[in-house]
Parts: C-alpha cells; sequence; structure tokens
C-alpha cells in the first residue's frame, strides 16, 4: 500500500455549471490536501484542517504558484492523424480524401502504429490530458499499438477500430462482416483489460453501408454486461450533411440514421455536432448520449460553431466534453482548445467563463463518457489522475496574473495564455509519470 500527499490550491467540479451556475459547480481549495492511496484519491480537504491523517514519516509534494486540477480529458481525438496536424486548405470532404486517407494508410504496419502511438500519449501527457477518446484506424493493428501503449502508461482510454467499408481508397476499407468481427476480438482482448475501454468506431455515415453501421449497433447490444462505448462523427459540415441525406433518403436528420442502427444511446459519443438541430439534441438529451465540442477543429477546416449553451438548454441538457480532433484540431492542449471555445462562444453571442471551460475540459469529459464517478474530479474514491498547472514557469504569464483580482480571472488568463508549457507535473493513478523539471521528464509508472 502506498500513500502520498499533495498540498498546493486546487480546483475540482461537484455539478454541471451550465445549468447550476458556475460558483455552485466549482470546488476551490485555496491551499488544499489530497491523499493518495493505490491509485485512487483517499481524502481530499483545505490542509489545515486534514493535516492530521498525514504520518510522521509521509513526503508532501507541495506545488506553489500552481493550480492542480483533475487530468484533462480528450473527448475526440484521432491519434493517427497526429503526423498531417496543420495540412492546409481544404474543408471535411476535401481534406479527408487529400490528407487523411493516404496518411491512416501507415497503419498497416503494426512498427508505424506503435511510433505514433508512442509520440502520440507522450505528447498527451505532456499536455496534461489523462484520459481521451480515440480513433485509430481501419487497420486492427492500429489498435493493438494503442492500448499496449496506453497500458504501459497505465492511462485510462477509450479507444477503438475505425469502421468504413465504403467511400473511400479500396485499400482503406474493411467489410460490414470483418468490421464486426474484428471489433468484437479487440473488445474482447482490451475492453476493462487493466484502464481500457473499448469504442466501437464507425467512422461516419458516409463511409458505412447500412449493413455495417447495423451490425455495429448489433455489437453494442450484444454486450450487456460491461457496455461498450461507441463514437462516430455528428453534423460536422453542411456539404457532409447534404450528403448523408443523399445516401440516406430514409432518415429524418443525420441522427436518425445512427439511431436507427442503434447506436444513440448512454456512452454514444459524437465529434463536433455543430449543425444540430432541436429534433436531434432532444434525442442526445433522451437517450443518454453527448456531444464533443472541437472548436479547434471546426475552426481549422471551417466547419462552423458549436452552440454549447442551446446543446446545454436546461429543458433537455445534452452531455457536452471538450475534444482536440487532432488532425483536424491544431493543438493538443485542452487549454488552447478552451482559448478557441470561448471565441467561438463569442461568436454565438454567449458567455463561456473559466469554470464553464474547465468542467467542458475535465468532469464535463467524463460525464460524456459516464465515467463521471471514476475520473474527471478530485475527491474521494475517484481514480487520481491530476494535473499541475504551473503559472511561474512562464515569467510573462506570472506577471499578467499578477493583475488578477480572483481565481476566475486566474483561470481565464491561464486558458488564454497557456498551453502544455504551463503543465508542471501529470499524475496517472497516483504516479507522476510527467514532470517538466524532471531529467527525464517522462516515467512509465513503476
Ligand atoms: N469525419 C469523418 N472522418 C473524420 C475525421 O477523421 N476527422 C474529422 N474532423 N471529421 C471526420
Ligand atoms: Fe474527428
Amino acid at each position: 500500500m502506498t500513500v502520498q500527499f499533495i498540498r498546493g490550491e486546487v480546483i475540482s467540479f461537484k455539478d454541471d455549471p451550465f445549468l447550476c451556475g458556475s460558483e455552485s459547480a466549482i470546488v476551490h481549495e485555496e491551499d488544499g490536501l489530497i491523499c493518495i492511496e493505490d491509485g485512487k484519491i483517499k481524502a481530499f480537504g483545505s490542509y489545515s484542517e486534514i493535516k492530521g491523517m498525514i504520518p510522521a514519516d509521509a513526503s508532501i509534494t507541495h506545488y506553489k504558484d500552481s493550480i492542480i486540477c483533475p487530468g484533462f480529458i480528450d473527448g475526440h481525438v484521432h491519434y493517427p492523424q497526429i503526423q498531417m496536424i496543420g495540412a492546409f486548405g481544404e474543408h471535411l470532404l476535401d481534406w479527408l480524401n487529400k490528407y487523411t486517407f493516404p496518411t491512416e494508410s501507415n497503419f498497416a504496419d503494426k512498427s508505424y502504429a506503435d511510433d505514433v502511438a508512442k509520440r502520440f500519449l507522450k505528447k498527451l501527457i505532456g499536455a496534461g490530458t489523462t484520459t481521451a477518446a480515440v480513433y485509430c484506424t481501419v487497420h486492427p493493428q492500429s489498435v493493438d499499438a494503442f492500448f499496449e501503449e496506453s497500458s504501459r502508461w497505465n492511462t485510462r482510454m477509450v479507444a477503438g477500430k475505425v469502421l468504413m467499408d465504403r467511400n473511400a481508397p479500396e485499400w482503406l476499407l474493411d467489410t460490414a462482416q470483418s468490421a464486426y468481427d474484428d471489433s468484437k476480438r479487440l473488445a474482447g482482448k482490451w475492453h476493462h483489460a487493466g484502464r481500457q475501454l473499448y469504442c466501437v468506431t464507425p467512422r461516419f455515415a458516409p463511409s458505412c453501408s447500412d449493413e455495417q453501421l447495423e451490425l455495429a449497433g448489433q455489437l453494442l447490444k450484444e454486450q450487456t454486461d460491461q457496455p461498450l462505448f461507441m463514437q462516430t462523427h455528428l453534423d460536422e459540415n453542411v456539404d457532409e450533411i447534404a450528403w448523408v441525406k443523399q445516401l440516406f433518403p430514409g432518415s429524418k436528420n443525420y441522427l436518425d440514421v445512427y439511431d436507427k442502427a442503434g447506436l444513440v444511446g448512454p456512452r454514444s459519443i459524437f465529434g463536433h455536432g455543430v449543425h444540430c438541430d432541436e429534433d436531434e439534441f432532444h434525442v442526445l438529451h433522451e437517450k443518454g448520449a453527448g456531444i464533443c465540442h472541437c472548436p479547434t477543429s471546426n475552426n481549422f477546416l471551417g466547419s462552423g460553431l458549436f452552440k454549447a449553451f442551446v446543446a446545454k438548454d436546461e429543458k433537455r441538457p445534452v452531455r457536452v466534453g471538450l475534444g482536440t480532433d487532432l488532425g483536424a484540431g491544431t493543438s493538443f492542449s485542452q487549454l488552447s482548445t478552451l482559448n478557441e471555445a470561448y471565441k467561438v462562444s463569442e461568436l454565438n453571442n454567449t458567455k463561456l467563463d473559466a469554470v464553464h471551460a474547465f468542467y467542458l475540459a475535465t468532469r464535463g469529459g467524463a460525464e460524456l463518457l459516464y465515467l463521471e464517478d471514476t475520473i474527471g474530479s478530485i475527491a474521494p474514491g475517484m481514480e487520481a489522475d491530476i494535473t499541475v498547472l504551473d503559472c511561474g514557469h512562464d515569467e510573462f504569464t506570472q506577471w499578467r496574473m499578477g493583475y488578477a483580482n480572483d481565481l476566475n480571472e486566474r483561470l481565464f488568463i491561464l486558458m488564454c495564455l497557456g498551453n502544455e508549457r504551463n503543465v508542471k507535473s501529470t499524475y496517472v493513478y497516483g504516479r507522476c509519470v510527467y514532470d517538466r523539471d524532471r531529467a527525464e521528464p517522462f516515467q512509465y509508472p513503476q
């Protein structure tokens, strides 16, 4: 049994600020103490109140000029696409054909996939992100490469093989049956293997036949004891939506294509949702499905402005998390992603304050994944995935922070000026696997 203590200024969330207001959603300890035992948070409170539980011989890691928060959760990201971040000049459908499909072809080679998975997880952990919902490629070996590396870090990851049996180059296609068989085998191998979780991953409606979508739905239905996750893209781009209408004339709207196949329910994660209509929001709410907001990607591909406050309408609130959507997105950092989310919100004439923002990147993501009882908050019983954001490392940010009047302003400055360079340390299941200032910053947990 290992017990350790972390002391410093801590923020976390106990509720959804979109629904109950920012004040009552946030938990803030100016001088907090977190006690971790065997990977989980055993106690959390103000230092002065709970310091009595520290044994005489215990070591305390004290972070000064820092904000300690739950590990960030990236609700939508494509690890194979990190090699093509910043691919110039196209909107979604041409971007897929010109850049994405050729890039993803490389993942037929397992050793190539191993290399990219290693790079990806280091970048993610270095950005303070401890959980992500990850698209692999059509190749089953791309899934093994990812989960093998995630297992080394002991990160809690949700990932799956991309299903695509049409409208892409022939060498990148599976079939409805092979997709079902491969997904079932991979789920059997990886779902709840340690902290890993399997996600059935139809790429998006235009790349999946009716039969493929139906078999994906069947796979979800078959697995009842430990339900699988499901992720896909929804209402990202107007040309894509017009194409879906053409391909599926019998469906009421884009979401209905997935709903007819049994793909809309709890643990269904829909990327983007930029152009969702009221009907779709209703169905998402009723079925307990969620949307991942991907602002850097939506801006980069010119896809449009996701209306987070409409999605969160109190009459039928939808679960919403935050995603980088690399390689259409442009940063590994959830701080940079929030910077962009704020600007999108302004263009929608709504006010995304720092509490809304940090909630989206932490507990909001956990709710999107139905893991809010496991990760995404600093509270007793939760898995100890923790990020330490340092305001002192960067002299300019520290100076600017000196002019902030309260916590809200400091968090807001951090998301406007900050990025992965402001991540001092990342803890995964209680282990400090990244420390920016260590001789070897990245270390697999022992
Ligand atoms: N729609 C289908 N595939 C993709 C993808 O790889 N990235 C994005 N942003 N949208 C998609
Ligand atoms: Fe995506």
